[in-house]
């Protein structure tokens, strides 16, 4: 990844373009609702700008990989905003993920201590105990959905990371009864044409605010009943400590809720439909799973992999990477632009919304050789030195770069190395899986059967 990206090849469209298929009034509204991946995809070869109308509005994809770039790193000009993330704004608060510039400098510092390398060993312990109940859950033979199986493990791990030993089993279940609800209606939510849907009193508009309602109570609840100056080596410890180094400012109590509240949403769904995806694509290429079998008898042959084996799990790293560029869980971002200013030779007024999609990048020719194919020995440093900067960017960048992204590499990288040294998941036979974009890149439900693997059992070891 460290090319800069030069001429694009002859076929590609010159560096503006528009996207095709735009009906009067509606614009692209219809393929973007009802094949938003394809037609994301398929519009980087139009332009390393491409106009894309959301009915009447002009709004622009950004898909030349410094452009991107561009909007990342200036978030003072391409800031959070405009309609979605006000409704957003509604449901969660004003937490990190949805508050804007001005303010987001501010709890990004008071934030950051919280996620600093020194705790991760803390993490990674919890992260441990749960990925070893869940596989010791598991009856060789017998199918589950590895998607759902994946969200319960990300959100059991983000809830007992925020709230320790401090939370009892009960308010962990509620998180977590609470959370798929609330990520569900979220989507339905931001797609939504009029917020008037949302007040009717249908049953799952009523389910929505019954689990959000629980979700704020029970948060409020634990973090009352913990008082602020001991350090739990968790993450709440982390937010009710920060203190700002230059204003000696505190996180207010109502920060701090929204702050949870935003960790919860953020790490749960992501983290869970990569793993999910990992699995569904090793299932599908059974040569990368044997080269990570090797990986794990080689650097673990007798014992369960920890956060010390990390650094030698290179393939296991590639594999995720990979995964990673395939199905990005945050598929589509979009940003407001806060002034008058220009993006790839285009002017663009204040208030202009500008899209970012990591999907579309990732499946582009222009950057990626065979982007279809999941190869993670692309990710090999030699041959990743072909790849243009800024072509795989799945955990954002620039000052809204994700806070969780190394808590999140950690946790998928142990919760895959878990599986890979006991166990493999066959893919049940049945309909073929097709990514589900929701608020986060879904598998969809995924009937998986666990097999266990001897260790030692991978080709080159026998
Ligand atoms: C594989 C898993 C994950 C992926 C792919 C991912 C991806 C991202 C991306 C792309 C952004 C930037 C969004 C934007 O620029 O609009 C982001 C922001 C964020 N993520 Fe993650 N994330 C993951 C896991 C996590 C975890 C585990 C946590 C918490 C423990 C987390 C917490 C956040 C927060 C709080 C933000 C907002 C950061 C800010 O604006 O300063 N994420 N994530």
């Amino acid at each position: 990844m460290t090319t800069t990206h030069e001429a694009r090849p002859d076929s590609r469209a010159a560096a503006t373009g528009l996207a095709p298929g735009g009906l009067p009034l509606l614009g692209h509204a219809i393929p973007l609702r009802r094949r938003p991946l394809d037609f994301l995809a398929a519009l980087p070869a139009h332009g390393d700008l491409v106009e894309v109308r959301l009915g009447p509005r002009r709004t622009y994809l950004a898909c030349h990989p410094d452009l991107v770039q561009q909007v990342l790193r200036d978030s003072r000009t391409f800031d959070k905003g405009g309609p979605v993330f006000d409704k957003v704004r509604l449901l969660t608060g004003n937490g990190l993920a949805t508050s804007c510039w001005a303010d987001h400098r501010r709890q990004r510092r008071l934030m950051q201590p919280a996620f600093h390398p020194e705790r991760m060993p803390g993490y990674a312990t919890v992260m441990d105990q749960e990925i070893s109940s869940m596989v010791d859950s598991w009856q060789e033979g017998q199918a589950f959905d590895v998607n759902t199986a994946m969200q319960a493990l990300t959100a059991r791990i983000i809830v007992r990371t925020l709230f320790s030993t401090r939370i009892e089993d009960r308010a962990v279940a509620e998180i977590q009864r609470c959370l798929p609800v609330i990520t569900r209606g979220f989507f339905t939510r931001m797609v939504a044409p009029l917020s008037l849907m949302e007040k009717l009193p249908t049953r799952n508009n009523r389910r929505f605010d019954r689990a959000l309602g629980r979700m704020h109570s029970v948060i409020d609840e634990t973090i009352s009943s913990h008082p602020a100056g001991i350090d739990h080596g968790d993450l709440l410890s982390g937010l009710l400590a920060a203190e700002d180094e230059e204003t000696g400012e505190r996180l207010a109590g109502h920060e701090i809720h929204d702050q949870v509240i935003t960790l919860l949403l953020g790490a749960t769904e992501t983290t869970g439909n990569t793993l999910a995806w990992i699995f569904h694509l090793l299932g599908e290429n059974p040569e990368a799973e044997e080269q990570l079998h090797r990986e794990m008898d080689l650097v673990l042959p007798d014992r369960r992999p920890g956060f010390a084996d990390l650094p030698h799990l290179d393939y296991t790293r590639r594999i995720v990477t990979e995964a990673l560029r395939l199905y990005p869980p945050p598929w589509l971002l979009t940003r407001s632009t806060t002034c008058e200013t220009e993006l790839g030779g285009v002017r663009l007024a204040p208030g202009t919304i500008v899209l970012l999609s990591f999907y579309a990048l990732g499946h582009d020719p222009a950057l990626f050789s065979a982007p279809e194919r999941f190869d993670p020995d692309r990710w090999l440093p030699e041959r990743a030195k072909t790849i243009p900067r800024g072509a795989w960017s799945s955990f954002g960048g620039g000052s809204r770069k994700c806070i969780g992204d190394r808590f999140a590499a950690v946790e998928v990288a142990l919760a895959l190395a878990a599986v890979a040294s006991g166990w493999r998941l066959r893919p049940q036979p049945g309909p073929g899986i097709r990514p589900e974009p929701k608020a986060s890149l879904s598998t969809g439900p995924l009937p998986m059967i666990p097999e266990r693997r001897r260790r030692g059992s991978s080709a080159t070891s026998e």
